[in-house]
């Protein structure tokens, strides 16, 4: 049997753990023509849902466009995007859609042709000096007339939306805000992970999206539903494992979904073959993966200097210590709290460390702790 407990990818259907809540609710959002702002700490699984979702809107035969911010480098790759991925959920004929493209003013259709033959139909901006807002505009309004037309809601996606910012802030903010209270027939979730970023966005006042939408923050799986996931997953593959040991792989990946599978995943490899899960597998995983991941942790130790090292060794082994504070200056003598704190600074800039919401410092990757306490380890020993 081949492992059910995927990562590093979208994860869809009888792979994707739960959700069933956050499912029910975005689809009631979808069809009463809401719009939601999607927030969560990185890798909880807003695209996996996102994609979950757009599957079930499908089958009941409501279109769904979904763009990712990060994947559109500039605001004309967008725009482009946006129309084509739109427009394409209404029109899948290559011919009929290419048709409708070339009837926009502000863009044409764009054909590429993949190695294997298959063509794609996009959009791209008539000429180079076409304004690409008006573009973007032109996009959105298209899809709401094509929506209205056939008295069919649509939804558009935004993922990573926190990106928006660069292309050229405010003018395309408010634009994009004006052109979204305009439509009624498009439903939009616009996504993010960077937590405090999305949410000045939304609650400043003053800010392009303030109150545009409502606010879901997607938590943790609940345990219970995880654990269900888990065991029925084991089981059918017909492994023995013990009691207790699905609430340790909880606790060893810190409820992050992306944590877990991979906790899962490494532990129903290195199980397979007496198909019985010991509590040495378990405890080992962590491990595992961080050795698994060591080529990027080498790099990222490299470029850091030796202070943010020890400062990241200092988290490690104090975890609910503040770096901030008196005790953790004494028992690690770091210097001043001046220099620690651009450490800090410069540690959360490269997505190192992230200042979690209980207001304490924590390495992003767990994993990443696992692999520093491996190097300690060596050190010892030598
Ligand atoms: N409901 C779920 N069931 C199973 N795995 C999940 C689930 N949600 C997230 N994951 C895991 O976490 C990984 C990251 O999820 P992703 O949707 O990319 O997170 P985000 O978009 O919030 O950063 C996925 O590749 C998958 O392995
Ligand atoms: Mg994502």
């Amino acid at each position: 049997m081949d492992n059910p407990f995927r990562y590093g990818r979208i994860v869809r259907g009888k792979y994707f753990a739960d959700r069933e809540k956050e499912l029910e609710d975005l689809k009631r959002e979808v069809l009463s023509g809401g719009r939601v702002f999607l927030v969560s700490p990185r890798r909880f699984g807003k695209t996996c849902l996102l994609f979950n979702l757009i599957d079930r809107l499908r089958e009941k035969d409501t279109p769904c466009a979904y763009l990712d911010l990060n994947a559109c480098p500039d605001l004309a790759e967008f725009s482009g995007a946006v129309t084509a991925e739109t427009a394409r959920a209404i029109e899948s004929n290559a011919d009929k859609l290419s048709k409708m493209l070339a009837t926009l003013t502000h863009l044409r259709p764009r054909v590429t042709v993949s190695p294997d033959g298959s063509m794609t139909i996009g959009a791209e901006m008539s000429s180079p000096s076409t304004d690409p807002l008006a573009g973007l505009i032109e996009g959105l309004d298209h899809a709401e007339s094509l929506a209205a037309r056939q008295s069919r809601r649509m939804l558009i996606v935004f993922d990573e939306f926190s990106d928006i910012s660069k292309y050229d802030g405010e003018k395309v903010e408010k634009a994009l805000r004006s052109a979204i209270q305009r439509h009624e027939h498009l439903s939009y979730i616009m996504a993010g992970s960077e937590q405090s970023v999305m949410i000045s966005m939304i609650r400043e006042t003053g800010r392009p999206f303030y109150r545009l939408g409502r606010v879901m923050e997607l938590g943790p799986i609940p345990r219970k539903e995880y654990a269900e996931f888990i065991s029925g997953w084991f089981e059918r593959g017909g492994y023995d494992i013990p009691e207790g040991a699905v609430q340790r792989i909880l606790d060893l990946g810190e409820d992050v979904p992306h944590n877990i599978q991979r906790l899962c995943h490494a532990i129903w490899e290195a199980a397979r073959n007496d198909a019985e899960v010991t509590t040495e597998h378990i405890e080992r995983a962590p491990f595992e993966i961080a050795q698994q991941d060591s080529p990027l942790y080498e790099i990222l130790w490299q470029n850091a200097s030796q202070l943010q090292r020890s400062l990241l060794i200092a988290l490690v082994e104090d975890p609910g210590l503040s770096p901030l504070s008196k005790e953790f200056m004494l028992k690690h003598g770091l210097g001043p709290p001046s220099s620690i704190q651009a450490s800090l600074r410069s540690l959360m800039k490269k997505g190192l460390v992230i200042h979690a919401i209980g207001g304490n410092y924590e390495l992003t990757d767990g994993f990443m702790g696992y692999w520093i306490r491996g190097v300690l380890k060596k050190r010892s020993e030598l």
